[in-house]
């Protein structure tokens, strides 16, 4: 089996950069990621005040255009939010409770906790003189939920899904040769899913400008045929007009392959369309002797469509695509390119350990990459639209995709929703199948589901013809759903008869899209329920469920099935089953969350892989379990396997086709070994040894991890003196970093209630009790700030701005809850009048050099509790009688830096995501213990990795 090195995928970016940036010189059309320098604050689910006074206006922004309030307005004064940059997860960042939702991994964010549940981004963008003329919008990857996006104050739209990309035109709202705003209202507080889903914007975002003629949004459609060794290429394009251009255009459509040769082209006439209206080409050209895209070989093409305009090329736009054929036969199952092909899938949702959803693409390719590793050739998106890199990932490490869509149903939320899933993604060549609806149980096994899926059926092939449609059915497979879905998605063997399903559809096709769902915790070896401990030996799990082994000996039994897709290839957070509080990840995966391998792995690797494998479960450290039995299995694909403890064997057994090898074994330390056999021949021989005490620490970049990346994922473990691996360490280390930060630290225990990220508390502090007195002059002087007498009074309350006095003095409080030599305190003022002096407490304070309107507070003139903060300043003048003028004096932030990041190991492993300084070189992790000698490691731009002894 060919496998695809992290080289050629380099190869294939640079080609793919060269070209697009050759491309891109001559045209109009230029896609820029503006993921970098985002500011954050959370806001309020109901409490508008808390909201930063957000829709509290009279005329709001459904009622007036541009007239986005509170944080949506284009001149708010966000400076003393959060910086940071996309993508981002506030949920994964919260401490976890008890009273927080169980399918969300119990983080303390949604509707029970309506402080954190609203989320504000904003961020300033320059849009230079030159783009006048140009067609600019905003493109999102995907918001978690609920969005509503302002462009300079001006409303641009709702998107209620968590997983649907969007984007908004927003050229005529465009300050051209200055500054713009984005701001984004994220509101998570309802779930779409019974799994974690995150807070956030946690894909990414663009900024995409185009000439007035343009291929539309997802607006290629690349289809292939074989015939003998040639390929017709079916190149359809839709080209949009919003500019006033009418007359010729020419569209060329160039192919080139991997190696970036140019295999094909042709150039098509035709007319502009009208103003605001689209139009359809459709090109047909041929491929002799394609490379196939295959999971082996995943060979991809990009087709370079140009539109020329009066002879200039106005725009260039590149689809990647694969030329390979897809069948799914009733009798024999699925091929690909003719042969046939066993799908060995997995379901994954789309977190990981430490990061939540917010993942860095490089995280999909280790994803990916582990999934491949362990033998899986397949992937199911359940139960939503991904991102768009984990597809990227599957089309160039060659895994086939189901793409499911999330919510069933007919009208516009939901097959609008179906509609952009398909075009967004119906180039992929990795994708193999839709399914638009998993485990609906209130319509499965009715007239309703059959109606609804006859739709979704009927319109997800007007989109694609070329990809059949499943759904992943549950409740028996009798009728409903079941007697009219394409391709008959069975979830579970335990849940139906599924050869008496077929013998009655003996046309229909079907594959098992979920199956297992057994529980395991990496590592640990005898079920504990008080510690919520499932042990990995491989056993059914409830009456209703079969083991992964039980389940992949039915389907590899029965060729009229395609395969099955495993429940699940990763821990996810949230559905702890068959626990509660306080697991908060699910025990399903046959990785945990970070990707450390359960026992299962090995038992997939053995049969749905080609290399030999042996592999011993448990580990061979059970000191204080001297002279008990304990049950040794062996995963392996050879004929037999012979055991030994010690040297002294303890008999060759033959292993029966996806099997396994079992042992009872009294415990006595040393080594326990098993040697593999094939044709009788010795192969493999593994050890498990016990080890000595733990004594340093060790960083490696784990083996999957993506070369010459900005992102790193690191493994966290510890020897003893021999350095051997210690399986049960379960100590806490602690980190620091040089030349990176780190995202997040994890280590695939269900029960951790550790935190996932260390990042420094920013505390917003209002000023309440703001009162004001008249003055006959500013002075320097603060004794005001004591006077009680009653002259105070609210401030700006109703103030006749056609007859105010020559000063005021304001004052009001804030209350910091501690004065922590580690904080750092600003407060960020909002003009309220001209040549202001400010005290606090008392203490005249100066303004900072770079930006007049912030004072930085120094720990000595602030208390803990209430504090007194004494403006005095002459008042600002209205120009115009309806000039609103600022009352409000500003913000105090309290920034606490957090503590050295830290995780316990867990049964023997942690991991550490790091990411790389921009434009830096070498990283360099330490890591702590007490009692255990440091680990460092430096990982280098080009990825030579030094070990500490190195160092
Ligand atoms: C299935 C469902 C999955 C997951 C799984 C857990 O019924 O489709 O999303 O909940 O059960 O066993």
């Amino acid at each position: 089996m060919k496998t695809i090195s992290f080289k050629e995928i380099l190869l294939y970016f640079i080609v793919l950069i060269s070209i697009s940036s050759f491309a891109q010189n001559k045209s109009d059309r230029e896609l820029i990621l503006i993921d970098k320098d985002w500011r954050f604050s959370l806001g309020h689910l109901y409490d508008t005040q808390k909201d930063f006074g957000h829709a509290e206006g009279y005329f709001s922004y459904l009622t007036k255009t541009g007239f986005g309030d509170g944080p949506a307005a284009k001149d708010f004064d966000d400076r003393a939010w959060r910086k940071l940059d996309l993508p981002h997860d506030w949920a994964v960042e919260q401490d976890f409770s008890e009273k927080a939702s169980y399918s969300h991994g119990f983080k303390t964010s949604g509707k029970d906790f309506p402080e954190k549940s609203i989320g504000w981004y904003r961020k300033k963008i320059s849009i230079p003189q030159s783009d006048q003329g140009k067609i600019i919008s905003l493109k999102f990857d995907g918001v978690f939920r609920n969005s509503k996006v302002f462009f300079n104050g001006h409303f641009l739209g709702t998107e209620e899904s968590g997983y649907n990309g969007f984007e908004y035109d927003v050229t005529a709202y465009v300050n051209y040769g200055g500054e713009n705003t984005i701001v984004v209202r994220a509101d998570a507080s309802m779930e779409e899913g019974w799994f974690y889903e995150g807070a956030e914007i946690y894909r990414h975002v663009y900024l995409l400008k185009t000439n007035p003629i343009h291929i539309a949004r997802n607006g290629t459609y690349v289809t292939s045929e074989i015939q003998n060794d040639n390929a017709e290429v079916k190149a359809e394009v839709t080209i949009e007009n919003k500019g006033n251009f009418k007359g010729k255009i020419e569209i060329s459509q160039t192919i080139i392959d991997a190696s970036g040769k140019e295999v094909a082209t042709i150039t098509e006439n035709a007319s502009a369309p009208d103003f605001y209206k689209t139009a359809k080409i459709t090109s047909k050209i041929k491929v002799n002797n394609p490379l196939l895209w295959d999971i082996d070989t995943p060979n991809l093409y990009r087709l370079l469509t140009q539109i020329k305009q009066e002879g200039k090329i106005v725009d260039s736009y590149e689809t990647t695509f694969g030329i390979r054929t897809i069948k799914f036969d009733p009798e024999k199952g699925f091929f690909l390119n003719g042969k046939s092909i066993k799908l060995k899938g997995t379901n994954n949702h789309q977190d990981h350990a430490g990061i939540g959803t917010a993942l860095p693409d490089e995280l999909q390719y280790y994803r990916i990459k582990k999934l491949k590793e362990m033998g899986s050739n397949a992937y199911r998106c359940s139960h939503h639209p991904p991102t768009p890199e984990l597809l990227d990932a599957c089309d160039k490490l060659g895994i086939l995709v189901i793409d499911e869509t999330r919510l069933m149903g007919i009208n516009d939320y939901h097959l609008n929703d179906l509609k952009r899933l398909i075009e967004r993604d119906r180039n992929h060549p990795s994708i193999f199948c839709w399914s638009v609806g998993n485990e609906e149980w209130n319509i499965e096994g009715g007239i309703v589901g059959e109606r609804i899926t006859n739709i979704m059926q009927g319109f997800a092939k007007s989109l694609d013809a070329t990809r059949p449609v499943t759904v992943g059915i549950s409740s028996g497979f009798k009728s409903g759903i079941s007697s009219v879905v394409e391709i008959m998605g069975y979830n579970y063997m335990g849940n139906g008869d599924i050869d008496a399903h077929r013998n009655e559809f003996k046309n229909q096709p079907g594959m098992g899209t979920e199956e297992g769902s057994t529980f395991a915790t990496r590592g640990i070896y005898f079920t504990d329920d008080a510690k919520h401990y499932q042990s990995a030996y491989d056993k059914k799990p409830r009456p209703t469920f079969y083991s992964i082994e039980e389940g992949w000996k039915f389907y590899a039994a029965r060729p009229y099935l395609a395969g099955m897709f495993i429940w699940t290839g990763f821990d996810y957070r949230g559905e702890p089953t068959p626990y509660g509080w306080p697991s908060v990840t699910s025990y399903f995966g046959m990785m945990d969350v970070c990707g450390f391998p359960k026992d299962n792995v090995f038992y997939l690797k053995s049969w749905w892989g080609t290399a030999p494998v042996l592999h011993i479960m448990p580990h061979w450290n059970w000191s204080g379990m001297e002279g008990k039995e304990i049950d040794v299995w062996v995963h392996s694909n050879c004929d037999e396997v012979e055991l030994f403890l010690n040297k002294k064997s303890l008999g060759k057994k033959k292993m029966e086709q996806y099997g396994h090898l079992e042992w009872k074994v009294k415990y006595t330390p040393g080594t326990l070994e098993a040697i593999g056999y094939k044709n009788g021949k010795k192969i493999l021989t593994e050890i498990q040894k016990t080890t000595g005490n733990a004594e340093n620490i060790k960083l490696s970049v784990d083996k999957e991890n993506p070369s010459n990346a900005n992102v790193s994922v690191i493994t966290v473990e510890v020897t003893d003196k021999n350095g051997l691996h210690i399986p049960t360490a379960n100590n806490e280390i602690s980190f620091s970093i040089k030349g990176g930060k780190i995202l997040g630290v994890g280590n695939g225990d269900p029960t951790s209630l550790e935190k996932d990220q260390f990042i420094d508390d920013v505390t917003l502090v209002p000023i309440t009790n703001f009162e004001e007195k008249k003055q006959a002059y500013v002075d320097n002087t603060n004794q005001s700030a004591l006077d009680e007498s009653n002259a105070w009074k609210e401030a700006f309350k109703d103030r006749d701005y056609k007859n105010q006095a020559s000063a005021y003095i304001y004052r009001g409080k804030f209350e910091l809850k501690n004065n922590l030599q580690s904080n750092s305190v600003d407060f960020f003022y909002k003009k309220i009048g001209v040549n202001e002096s400010v005290f606090i407490n008392g203490n005249l304070v100066n303004a900072n050099a770079d930006d007049p309107q912030k004072y930085h507070l120094n720990k000595a003139v602030l208390k803990e509790g209430s504090n007194v903060i004494t403006i005095r300043t002459s008042p600002l003048q209205k120009v115009k009688d309806w000039d609103v003028m600022n009352t409000d004096p500003g913000i105090i932030r309290v920034i606490t830096p957090s503590e050295p990041w830290k995780r316990k190991l867990f049964n023997g492993y942690a991991q550490i995501i790091i990411q790389k300084e921009e434009g830096g070189n070498d990283v360099v992790l330490s890591a702590f213990a007490k009692g255990l000698k440091a680990g460092v490691l430096s990982v280098n731009q080009k990825k030579k990795i030094k070990l500490s002894s190195e160092l």
